[in-house]
């Protein structure tokens, strides 16, 4: 080993021992006469001195050479320091250097290597190996590191077998794109990279393994945001001979155990709502509970007075805002024209202050008695003291736009905060979505989920009526997770895919093989897929999924470093049968 410790472990029991300590020098300070240097690696950082007086003159002048980020072995007393640093874990001792080795000198980085950075994203991105040197990026990693390991623990020590499913894969419509490989050995054919091991970990229940898990990677081919890669990591689960609540109440088992062991949050029971009062309550079916502001309708209440705009619209919803009576003019203007901005693109707000006095005060008062506005309050949870923001228009749209609002106004009023965690289930999501652009219909979640039992008969009836036994795992306003219990039977599967638009070829093309497996003995089953990026990104605090990635891509899904994705040769390409469009070359 070139090292008998490491830069964060020693202290002053280690005083007087000869110790040799390697890594990176992190910081200079050259005072003429004696030189110190704070060393780092992963551990933490230890300082060395370089006393004229007491170091050789050969390793004073080699230390005189040092520069940022080279890389050192040093050999020296570990001695007392005169000025302690009690922010770090060696800040009592420091090395009086007796020899030194550089074992590789470093070109100056191009930001610097500081929990501060001065580095941009993008070029941080492009030197990513010396981003992860900083703290930040690196405690991130070693802190997946430890959920990745206690999930894999805990699923093992439940019965959950680990089981790696293949990634060349077979494309199919549904869901997102799919990332596609050319095969060179079947020209005119493409794997595709799966989007998730779905199909697989259901035959898998088929064959009798009852409980499986795997860690996986994903591959999808959409438009990326702060909480999307195009490749990305699931906690992938599937189990045998279960119903909804079994499922829910294994893996909220898993989720609490996660909470009290990385953050000491412990949680009795995670509340449950179905996705139609989700959207009513929270306009979203991604419902942030850190805090109230529940949504009231007030349609019914406020229709009839004679104000026109309430008059002609489909909704008018509500939610209160705790002491905002005191808002002023300005900060109400300033929220008015906040809905007003084209990505929301609400036409107005409406307000009515519940005043400490016990009066009611809003633009349209003259349209509305005390009383009204008091029945108003009562279903907005307004207290005295509160205000009420209120949005009309077409209800989904006016429900999307009040739950914009609603998370705005809280971030504002600093009330997500990040070490407070509110896990819910959403539970009864519709089992298919009408596509008005392509006219058909859409798996909500995926062709594989069952629709409740009490709704198969509405499938031929009414198919937007039918819920699914689909539940997902939303914490802090972020869907963590989400799974179903599934179809197990091939007759009910055809009626599906049937109902989705694909022809009986084209299932039978891209899904026959699960339908065949459903013939042979397939046990009722259900799962959940996590985000395991997401999931650590909110044990730690954050929404930025990159920086608990060590090599992330960026928004437009390159990776800067090794720049790609990239052209590749002309023979490679007449290797794989394929053919760049001239206008794209
Ligand atoms: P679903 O598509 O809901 O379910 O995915 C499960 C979870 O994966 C995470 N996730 C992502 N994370 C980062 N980047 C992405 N692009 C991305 N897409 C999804 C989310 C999501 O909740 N096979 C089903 C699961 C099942 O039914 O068991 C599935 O993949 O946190």
């Amino acid at each position: 080993m070139l090292r008998t410790h490491n830069c964060g472990e020693l202290n002053s029991s280690n005083i007087s021992k000869t110790v040799t300590l390697a890594g990176w020098v992190q910081k200079i300070r050259n005072k003429g006469f004696m030189i110190w240097v704070d060393l780092r690696d992963r551990y933490g950082i230890t300082q060395l001195i370089f006393d004229q007086k007491r170091t050789s003159k050969q390793v004073f002048s080699n230390a005189k050479k040092l520069s940022r980020e080279f890389v050192i072995q040093v050999s020296g007393n570990v001695i007392e320091r005169e000025s302690k640093n009690i922010d770090i874990q060696t800040g009592e001792v420091e090395i009086l250097v007796q020899e030194i080795n550089i074992l590789n000198e470093s070109k100056t980085p191009p930001f610097t290597i500081e929990d501060d950075t001065d580095g941009g994203e993008e070029l941080r991105m492009q030197y990513r190996y010396l981003d992860i040197r900083r703290n930040k990026i690196k405690d991130n990693l070693l802190f997946r590191h430890k959920v990745t390991m206690e999930v894999r623990n805990y699923l093992s020590k439940n019965g959950f077998v680990d089981i790696e499913t293949p990634y060349l894969i077979k494309s199919t419509p549904e869901g997102a794109r799919d990332f596609i490989v050319p095969s060179r050995t079947n020209l005119g054919e493409f794997y595709a990279l799966p989007q998730s091991p779905q199909t697989f970990k259901q035959l898998l229940m088929v064959s009798g393994l009852d409980r499986y898990f795997q860690i996986v990677k994903c591959f999808r081919d959409e438009d990326l945001r702060a909480d999307r890669q195009p490749e990305f990591t699931q906690i992938d689960c599937e189990m045998s001979f279960v119903n909804q609540e079994d499922v829910l109440n294994q893996f909220e088992k898993l989720i609490s155990h996660l909470l009290i062991k990385f953050k000491n949050f412990k949680i009795d029971k995670f509340p449950k709502i179905t996705y139609d009062k989700a959207i009513m309550n929270y306009g979203t079916d991604k419902p942030d509970i850190r805090f109230e502001m529940k949504f009231g309708d007030i349609t019914d209440l406020s229709k009839g007075n004679g104000f026109k705009i309430f008059d002609s619209v489909e909704s008018i919803v509500g939610f209160s805002i705790k002491k905002g009576s005191s808002m002023t003019r300005k900060e109400i203007d300033k929220w008015t024209s906040w809905v007003k901005q084209p990505q929301i693109g609400a036409k107005g707000l409406v307000w009515v202050k519940y005043n400490e006095d016990k009066s009611f005060k809003s633009p349209i008062d003259k349209f509305y008695s005390e009383k009204d506005f008091l029945k108003w309050a009562k279903v907005t949870n307004a207290n005295v003291g509160d205000i009420i923001f209120i949005l009309a228009g077409k209800t989904n749209k006016t429900l999307k736009q009040l739950g914009d609002l609603r998370l705005e106004v809280a971030e504002k009023l600093g009330l997500r905060d990040p070490n407070n965690f509110a896990p819910i289930w959403i539970t009864d999501f519709p089992l298919l979505e009408w596509d008005d652009e392509l006219k058909r219909y859409h798996s909500m979640h995926h062709p594989f989920t069952s629709p409740k039992k009490e709704h198969i008969s509405l499938l031929k009836t009414s198919p937007k009526e039918v819920k699914a036994n689909a539940y997902d795992l939303v914490i802090n306003g972020n869907e963590i997770g989400g799974g179903s219990i599934r179809i197990h039977d091939s007759e009910l599967q055809k009626q599906i895919f049937n109902l989705l638009g694909f022809t009986k070829k084209d299932a039978l093309d891209q899904f026959g093989f699960l339908m065949e497996s459903f013939k042979y003995g397939a046990p009722p089953h259900g799962g959940i897929a996590f985000g395991l990026d997401r999931l650590v990104a909110i044990l730690g605090g954050k929404e930025t999924i990159r920086d608990f990635i060590a090599f992330p891509k960026n928004n437009s899904g390159r990776d800067s470093m090794i720049d790609s994705p990239s052209k590749i040769k002309k023979d490679q390409l007449d290797d794989l049968g394929v053919k760049i469009k001239k206008h794209l070359k």
